[in-house]
């Protein structure tokens, strides 16, 4: 039977140990690496010279929470030990002296048996039982080689100990590998590469060709990818880029007046409140034309009524972190007058959320505005429309809404199993383009990114968006 070297030494060895080993002790003696060796084994196992075996070996470990016990003392030997010097004390004295989490502990894992509560008192019933059980829970922390089941579980759900499993291969000759002749065990050297000294010299008589074997065992190479939620950030930004967009971008940190005067939201709107956003602590000047927005706001100043109220610049020269993208439109808007615009934003917005599987209080939208000659509200619902279904959703629907900066304005809702709402998007009102001195139509929109990259990708939580486990990671199909 033809042997390739590896395979020869792998046999050797196994011989040598009286015809069984296991893969790291094999790994330990010889210099081979993993795939080598399972790739001789392999063949040999094929060859029927060779058995493996996996065994799934279990191994506890010391958790840091068990480490620091070892260390300190359990909770319950600190609290025996402490209750055996000065004797009975009430719970609420004890957590005082050692914290309400370390006591809780304790108790949990002492009561009963000589151990009891009475009158919100920890009492020593029966000190040398207790003793007892601590000293055993103690002896088997130390060494775990003899341990009783059920004290590891005990240990596993105190969380002092972890479980880990692995693997291990054994490999064990058959008896056809017994009856080979030792000369054919011997190892030549193995040409890999064939020179022409080889051929010239007529050396390679004398060789082994090591033989080429596509079907080969060799490990599954994880290579880099890029995280799927850039993957999806990227994906949006290509389909604004080819229906003749340019990106553009703006700083987290922005006033108040950006953020909202300029959209002409109220100084009084609830989404104006420290609940709802995050304020920084710095100021911001005001930008020329803030006198017509304060005109705007308190009487309308011809466009329309206004909100009739006295408009403070205090509040509108504000620090906060953006609470939405729009504040990138409108500043363009600002410098880009009197020209024809088509540009969009990728970017993060921060609002004051709990996180739950909708809500991150840190997420992304998709904002856009165009200005052209002409353009029109069906243009805005048009452009919508053809950039979902780029991501390949089709079924979209326009609801009348309501923004303090457009009119008309809309939600959009695209269908996948039910009804989402994705956005907001609307025309400028008058009074947010008219004191720009702009006269034609801006139509703009603002869309949740996370929710829409939940939709994509099938995830029912939000927080899956951001995950950082690379298991899970490579896991994911690539799209
Ligand atoms: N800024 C709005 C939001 O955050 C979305 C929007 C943008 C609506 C532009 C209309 C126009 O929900």
């Amino acid at each position: 039977m033809e042997l390739s070297r590896n395979e020869k030494i792998l046999l050797k060895r196994l011989i040598e140990k009286s015809g069984e080993d296991s893969l790291s002790n094999i790994m330990k003696d010889l210099s081979l690496s993993i795939v080598e060796i399972m790739n001789a084994a392999s063949w040999l196992k094929m060859k029927g010279l060779l058995k493996i075996d996996e065994r799934v070996n279990v191994e506890y470990y010391l958790t840091d929470e068990g480490k620091r016990y070892i260390e300190k003392g359990l909770p319950e030997r600190i609290i025996f030990n402490y209750l055996v010097e000065n004797g009975k004390k009430s719970i609420d004295d004890m957590v005082k002296i050692f914290g309400k989490n370390f006591v809780t502990i304790a108790i949990a894992n002492l009561k009963g048996d000589g151990f009891e509560i009475e009158n919100g008192n920890l009492v020593l019933k029966d000190k040398e039982k207790v003793e007892k059980r601590i000293r055993e829970r103690e002896e088997y922390l130390k060494d775990f080689k003899n341990i009783p089941g059920e004290m590891i579980s005990y240990f596993l759900k105190r969380n002092i100990v972890e479980k880990k499993e692995n693997v291990e291969r054994f490999f064990r000759i058959t008896e056809n590998a017994k009856s080979i002749d030792k000369k054919d065990l011997e190892v030549r050297d193995e040409i890999t590469q064939l020179k022409p000294e080889d051929i010239q010299t007529g050396a390679w008589k004398n060789k082994d060709l090591k033989r080429y074997d596509v079907q080969m065992f060799a490990p599954y190479p994880s290579m880099g990818r890029m995280h799927p939620l850039s993957e999806f950030i990227r994906k949006v930004r290509r389909i604004f880029l080819n229906m003749g967009f340019r990106e553009i971008y703006g700083y987290y940190v922005v006033s108040a007046f950006w953020n909202m005067d300029a959209l002409f939201i109220p100084q009084d709107h609830p989404a104006r409140d420290m609940q709802d956003t995050f304020y920084v602590d710095r100021k911001f000047p005001l930008p020329d034309y803030y006198k017509t927005v304060k005109k705007v706001h308190e009487n309308g100043n011809g466009i329309s009524r206004g909100w009739k109220y006295s408009w403070q610049e205090n509040l509108a020269i504000s620090g906060l972190l953006r609470t939405h993208t729009t504040v990138n439109s409108i500043k363009y808007l600002y410098d880009h007058r009197d020209e024809v615009i088509r540009v969009f934003t990728v970017g993060r917005v921060f609002r004051r959320e709990n996180m739950d599987s909708t809500h991150l209080p840190e997420f992304h939208q998709i904002e856009g505005i165009m200005v052209e000659p002409g353009s029109n509200f069906s243009m805005l619902l048009g452009t919508l429309s053809s950039f979902y279904r780029e991501l390949g959703f089709d079924k979209i629907r326009f609801k009348p809404s309501y923004f303090p900066y457009t009119e008309p304005s809309v939600e959009i809702h695209v269908f996948k199993d039910k009804w989402i709402e994705l956005g907001g998007a609307g025309v400028f009102r008058p009074e947010v383009t008219e004191p720009l001195g702009i006269k034609g139509k801006v139509l703009a929109w603002g869309l949740g990114l996370e929710r829409l990259a939940m939709l994509y990708y099938g995830y029912n939580d939000i927080r899956d968006l951001y995950i950082a486990d690379i298991d899970k990671l490579r896991s994911l199909p690539l799209l």
